[in-house]
């Protein structure tokens, strides 16, 4: 891979967009976005050991190489990059990406050791790869802001973008966890989204108080779907630093277990 991108990245702008697999539209529309920015592009997709918890769903997490791998010639991609676990964590590996503060709240409360499983194979692959740019989705909030802030700490001289979340019609975002998901848990779960938007409006409305915003969005889950709530947070977007008095810009974030299944979503919410 190391060769294959070197001599890519001597043609023209190099692109990568990491993926864990099992391919929907919303990676889709991070490939387009990668295409249109860079001259060729490397998907990377490799389900992530180390940012797993003990108690997740590493073992069960959805597989199709097949599928991903007609989805992405399609799309005309240059390079699939699939490293096994043995190639990315050898025996005796040691070294590890810690981005300190943006990690402590919101997923990173729930999830120790999550996004330091993220900023490494993410380090991991900008080593390989050596992107001049790379693309994320927004649905991942915090990680986007973790792997913005790693990059610039850590001078990977790749540039970072983060894309628009793609939504199902019903304003479900889409994951890759939605397969999950019973048909009375996928009925519920656009219940996410409108909590989200009521939470939007909210603040569009000049509500200062993000108590109260928090409140209604818990309100509207609970109402809507039979979801449990793990958080809802109103936070600075940058710094991810939660917000009490909403002066400016802010996340909603949540996350919200259907039975066995943990769904994440946030919204950009900006006062009059
Ligand atoms: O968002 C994901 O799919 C993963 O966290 C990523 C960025 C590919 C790292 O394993």
């Amino acid at each position: 891979m190391m060769r294959l991108a070197e001599r890519l990245r001597c043609k023209g702008r190099l692109g990568l967009v990491p993926t864990m697999g099992y391919l929907h539209e919303g990676h889709l529309d991070l490939v387009r976005r990668c295409n249109r920015l860079a001259d060729s592009t490397v998907v990377s997709i490799f389900v992530n050991p180390a940012q797993f918890g003990p108690k997740e769903d590493l073992s069960r997490y959805p597989r199709d190489f097949g599928r991903d791998r007609r989805m992405l010639e399609k799309e005309g991609v240059d390079v699939i990059f699939c490293p096994n676990a043995a190639a990315m964590y050898p025996r005796g590996y040691a070294t590890w990406v810690d981005v300190e503060r943006l990690t402590e709240g919101m997923c990173g409360r729930f999830r120790p050791g999550h996004f330091r499983g993220v900023a490494t194979v993410v380090l991991k692959l900008f080593n390989i790869v050596r992107p001049h740019v790379a693309v994320f989705g927004a649905k991942d909030w915090q990680q986007a802001a973790v792997i913005r802030r790693m990059a610039l700490d850590l001078d990977t001289g790749t540039r970072v973008v983060v894309a628009p979340t793609t939504r199902e019609k019903d304003g479900l975002a889409m994951s890759s966890r939605n397969s999950y998901l019973t048909a009375k848990q996928r009925a519920e779960a656009p219940a996410l989204y409108e909590a989200l938007v009521t939470a939007r409006g909210l603040v569009r409305a000049g509500e200062k108080n993000a108590e109260k915003v928090k409140q209604r969005a818990l309100a509207v889950i609970r109402v809507g779907s039979s979801g449990k709530v793990q958080y809802v947070e109103v936070a600075d977007p940058d710094t991810l630093e939660p917000v009490r008095r909403i002066a400016g810009p802010v996340v909603v974030a949540l996350a919200v277990w259907f039975g066995r299944t943990r769904l994440i979503d946030n919204i950009v919410c900006v006062p009059r």
